[in-house]
């Protein structure tokens, strides 16, 4: 598989699968990664962000984000990386002051609070404010070797919007929804100068070495499903039709992820997005039937499901793999992000689960 794609621009890689699966070409094995696969589940990791220092640090410390990006991959058989960084870098760089306060999640000293915040706010460039980010998208990509390809990231205008408004994180989003519903042009305002943001930094991403791109929609699921379309997904939309999508003469497939979006599938696969991320809250025979052809799933096991013995993680790989059916156009993951007391051994049965489990739906 990787001989075939073997060529003089620099992009053959060992394995492809996950870039395949995208593209819903064949593959040997369903492909596999986990969502936050580097953090603090792996004591390798919590090791690497001392010596840092806090966590933007390490993010903007090159040496130490490429280290702890593979530090999973050295633990498991991944078939993809994922830049490690956050989506909260575009409004840290929007001058907001991102900060972490232990224990309670990603804060901002300046939040969002009236339109004249918004009106203020300029779109960074991510050469200049954001080129923390896209040096560790070179050497990562230096440092894979070809091994696996790279997965560049970003949030979605919504769920940037959501924390730059609510000053942090939220559950009943009562800032973000007042503004919304009482002044909803100031709200488009902010929602397209984040998407023409979005646009800039995966490009820039992209022209940096990401194979792939996907976009963290974690908080469309909160909206109903009017307002979804209108503050959320239109600009997804539009990002989508932003990006480019072919680099080093290979395509570069999108992912959008809408956590709880499972009801909104076929509008989110008519953005034109290569694949789409989908929680445990649906089931993926189901998604396969309503998406068809038009784009690949990604997901979609509980990822409290890591906590379970290894038979029982086992099985619920099968039922999912079962549920996808044959042929190619899954990529295994998580429905969110793994959860930071899981011990690691369970996510290397997840993993060597997912690659056994699935030989015989990919027989020709
Ligand atoms: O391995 C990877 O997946 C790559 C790195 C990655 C991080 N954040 C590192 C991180 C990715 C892809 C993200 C995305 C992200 N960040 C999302 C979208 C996905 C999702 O989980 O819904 C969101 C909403 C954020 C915002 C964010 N960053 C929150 C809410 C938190 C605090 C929660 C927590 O886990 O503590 C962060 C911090 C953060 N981002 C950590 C990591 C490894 C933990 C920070 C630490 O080391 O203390």
């Amino acid at each position: 598989m990787a001989g075939d794609s073997a060529n003089k621009t620099g992009t053959d890689l060992k394995n492809d699968r996950y870039l395949r699966a995208l593209m819903k070409q064949p593959v040997d094995v369903t492909p596999v990664w986990m969502m936050r696969q580097a953090g603090r589940y792996l004591p390798e990791y919590k090791q690497t962000r001392a010596v840092a220092g806090d966590f933007m640090a390490l993010c903007k410390n090159t040496e130490l984000a490429t280290e702890v990006t593979l530090q999973p991959l050295r633990r498991f058989p991944l078939d993809a990386a994922i830049l490690f960084s956050d989506i909260l870098t575009i409004p840290d760089a929007m001058g907001l002051g991102l900060y972490f306060e232990t224990g309670e999640g990603p804060k901002f000293k300046r939040p969002v609070q009236s339109r004249a915040d918004v009106e203020k706010l300029g779109v960074p460039d991510p050469e200049h404010e954001l080129q923390y980010v896209m040096n560790a998208v070179r050497s990562i990509r230096k440092a894979l070797n070809g091994d696996v390809p790279l997965i560049g990231f970003s949030g979605s205008p919504w769920t940037l919007a959501t924390y730059m408004v609510e000053g942090g994180s939220s559950k009943a989003f009562t800032k973000i929804k007042k503004m919304a519903f009482a002044d909803p042009a100031a709200l488009h305002t902010l929602l397209d100068k984040l998407a023409d943001a979005v646009i800039l930094y995966l490009n820039a991403q992209i022209a940096a070495g990401a194979q792939s791109v996907m976009v963290f929609d974690t908080w469309g699921g909160v909206l109903s499903p009017r307002d979804y379309k209108l503050f959320s997904l239109q600009y997804m939309h539009k990002i989508v039709d932003g990006l480019t999508r072919e680099n080093e003469g290979r395509k570069v497939p999108v992912t959008l992820f809408t956590k709880n979006g499972g009801m909104w599938l076929e509008s989110i696969a008519a953005t034109g997005c290569d694949a789409v991320g989908l929680d445990w809250t649906i089931d993926i025979a189901d998604a396969r039937k309503r998406v068809g052809d038009k784009v690949a799933l990604q997901g979609n096991m509980d990822p409290s499901m890591l906590y379970a013995q290894p038979a029982r993680i086992q099985q619920e790989v099968s039922d999912i793999l079962a549920g996808y059916g044959y042929g190619s156009g899954h990529v295994f993951n998580l429905g969110h992000g793994i959860h930071l007391d899981v011990p690691p051994e369970n996510a290397g049965v997840f993993v060597e689960a997912v690659h056994h489990l699935s030989k015989p739906y990919h027989q020709k």
